[in-house]
């Protein structure tokens, strides 16, 4: 878009610009992509920072590092931009199907993750999520969260020949590469917190640093506690700086200050950075939390939103092919908002974590009905067209119960009651439960609480084995597999998570580490035993049901145009509490799928009036895409298995 103030700031930038920056050749997409998004990148940014004296000199440097970025740029990965410029929907297609790990608990480092591409590969899995890989305090890491270098590999893990080597291999099995750039903080080692306390007013002004208690107090009154057993409070008061920093997560992860340009410039540099060494994708963690203000929650607030947009602004122009993963746990009607409003003047993130779907499945689990699952799905707000969610049953983090309290009313029950319910069933309180879970982040102010435990040992494969029940055992594969095939079917991109596919249990050995036992997320985070999940290739074996089961899925779900994304979801009213019902439409062929889930322990009826929704005329054969069968119907109803699923359509005969 033309305008003339900003045109003629671009003009003043351009006369200005470096030397080595302006005898480059081969600038061409450079250039017309910044002329196409400039307009939008000079508003958002004097939107955010007009009010500097220094506003031009910072607009100079945002321009300057997008174009040393681009020229740093692989001329493969240029090649690739172009390439999805023109198939520009190419990640909503149902091809993709994901996981996240981690390299030293899935093969204890890039070099042996690398050897294990075609185990994924043979799950079906391609797009990978590698989690943190960066250099991070050890005992201070929280997981790899609290980042002390952005540009160095944590050399544990491998370095940064080895992250090229990984993602060119994945290049050539057509695998996608996601990391994390961790933007809501560092470590509190990182460089700029080591200058910061040092005295140096231009390294204090990174963060948000305080005389003394008058701000941080205001602050504390309307700011939840992220982590209110491990890091009560929002700041952390600093012997060295003898003074306060605002720290939201743990007192070693020191909040960026967006106010900042330069904070703000710094990080899009390394967003671009990790971009050229070969990410596909970028999970930008804890996106909500980017922006604080005195008076509000300090999420979700409308800066955090527009930082993001003037993140894709600035990357659509060095390396448009790259993805932003919005790592947003927030409640239903916000976790949209970071698509964006507009897949084109105001964009955001392309992926968003379905935290959603993902808490509401497991209330599925314990209440073995999807009344809640049901009607929470369909109070989920409409999504950008070229926008994609994530559906996830488990990841690195805590479960949250984070579904409205309207909908749970709406559903019939009580909320405060029902998520006590939740916490109580997964956490070993309630006598009928086989799960075996830890709480996590215990809030003894409000009585809040957040789940911690493996896929298996939630659904109860633990508890099954140990006492030999193989009645129970036989369920808890069959949930794991339903709830995969939720994922599988919702439309977006699953993300399973390592070890899933092999049933992994709980892992109780950080109980044993003095920097992790306080922190029951440890207890999913596992190590691998290969001489396990080697098991996946003996019939009979545990893993060898998951494994097989879910790699046949994944395929089929592969098969199924009408699972891509494109919005083309409807959910279904039926009678029975137990099913979820929810059809897919293929635009192509606009023939429709019926997808149909039962979360009961016992078989259950559905009418076949529900096939109407097929759109089919009247003689028609059904058959379900996973087992490639014709279901049982019995007097005009369908019979759903117990923890059973179906995927159906319907041929003309
Ligand atoms: C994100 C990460 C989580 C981490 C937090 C703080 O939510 O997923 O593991 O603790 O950010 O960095
Ligand atoms: C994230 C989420 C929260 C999660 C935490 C890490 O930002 O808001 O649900 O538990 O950080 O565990």
């Amino acid at each position: 878009m033309y305008e003339q103030i900003s045109h003629a700031l671009l003009n003043e930038i351009l006369t200005a610009i470096k030397p080595e920056i302006l005898k480059q050749r081969n600038m061409r997409y450079f250039y017309t992509r910044l002329g196409a998004n400039f307009y939008s990148i000079y508003s958002l940014f004097h939107h955010l920072y007009g009010e500097r004296s220094d506003f031009k000199a910072q607009m100079q440097r945002l321009v300057e590092v997008m174009a040393r970025q681009y020229i740093a740029r692989p001329s493969a990965l240029k090649k690739q931009d172009l390439e999805r410029e023109t198939d520009h929907a190419w990640f909503l297609s149902q091809k993709w199907a994901g996981m996240a790990l981690y390299s030293d608990g899935f093969a204890d480092n890039l070099k042996g993750l690398k050897t294990k591409l075609s185990y994924l590969q043979d799950l079906g899995i391609n797009m990978l999520h590698v989690m943190p890989i960066l250099d991070c305090p050890p005992g201070k890491s929280d997981g790899g969260y609290a980042v002390r270098d952005f540009r160095k590999v944590d050399a544990r893990i491998g370095t940064l020949a080895d992250v090229k080597s990984l993602s060119s291999a994945m290049r050539q099995r057509d695998m996608l590469l996601t990391l994390d750039v961790v933007l809501n903080h560092t470590s509190d080692e990182h460089e700029w917190a080591k200058k910061a306390r040092q005295g140096d007013p231009y390294y204090q002004d990174f963060y948000y640093v305080f005389e003394d208690r008058t701000i941080p107090d205001l602050y504390e009154e309307s700011m939840p506690d992220v982590f209110p057993e491990n890091a009560p409070g929002n700041f952390t008061w600093d012997e060295d700086m003898q003074k306060w920093v605002m720290t939201v997560f743990n007192h070693y992860q020191w909040d960026l200050n967006y106010k900042n340009p330069t904070v703000f410039i710094e990080m899009l540099d390394i967003i671009l950075f990790w971009a050229n060494h070969g990410a596909d994708i970028l999970r930008l963690d804890a996106v909500a939390f980017l922006w604080k203000k005195i008076g509000t929650r300090c999420q979700n607030e409308r800066e955090a939103h527009l930082v993001l947009q003037l993140l894709k602004d600035c990357c659509q122009v060095t390396a448009p092919g790259v993805l932003f993963i919005a790592e947003a746990i927030v409640a239903p009607t916000e976790v949209t908002k970071y698509f964006g409003e507009d897949a084109v003047v105001a964009k955001e993130c392309e992926i968003a974590y379905n935290a959603t779907f993902m808490a509401l499945l497991w209330d599925t689990v314990a209440t073995k009905n999807a009344k809640l699952l049901h009607q929470g799905l369909k109070s989920l707000p409409n999504k950008l067209e070229r926008a994609t969610w994530l559906n996830y049953i488990r990841c690195h983090d805590d479960i949250g119960l984070g579904f409205a309290d309207e909908d749970i009313v709406k559903a019939g029950y009580n909320p405060r009651e029902h998520r006590k319910f939740l916490l109580d069933y997964f956490t070993g309180q309630f006598d009928d439960s086989p799960a075996r879970g830890k709480p996590f982040a215990v809030n003894k102010k409000t009585g809040d609480a957040r789940i911690a435990g493996t896929l298996a040992s939630l659904v109860g494969l633990e508890s099954a084995i140990d006492s030999g029940d193989e009645k129970g055992i036989d369920d808890s594969i069959k949930r794991i597999l339903l709830l995969h095939s939720l994922i599988l079917s919702f439309g977006g991109i699953p993300l399973l998570y390592y070890g899933d596919e092999i049933g992994t249990l709980n892992d109780y050995s950080y109980e044993n580490d003095e920097y992790k036992r306080s922190d029951s997320r440890w207890i999913h985070r596992p190590t691998i035993d290969w001489s396990k999940a080697e098991l996946r290739t003996q019939p009979g074996t545990v893993e060898f049901r998951i494994f097989t089961a879910l790699k046949k899925m994944i395929a089929v779900r592969k098969e199924i145009d009408a699972f891509a994304d494109f919005n083309g979801r409807e959910m279904i009213d039926v009678d029975n509490p137990h099913l979820l019902v929810f059809s897919q439409l293929d635009q192509q062929v606009s023939s429709k799928v019926i997808v149909v889930a039962n979360f009961d322990a016992n078989e259950q009826p559905m009418n076949i009036d529900v096939l109407q929704h097929l759109g089919l005329p009247q003689i028609y054969a059904i058959k379900d895409l996973y087992t490639g069968k014709e279901p049982e119907i019995i007097d005009d109803q369908l019979v759903i298995p117990a923890y059973g699923f179906y995927w159906l359509t319907g041929e003309q005969i």
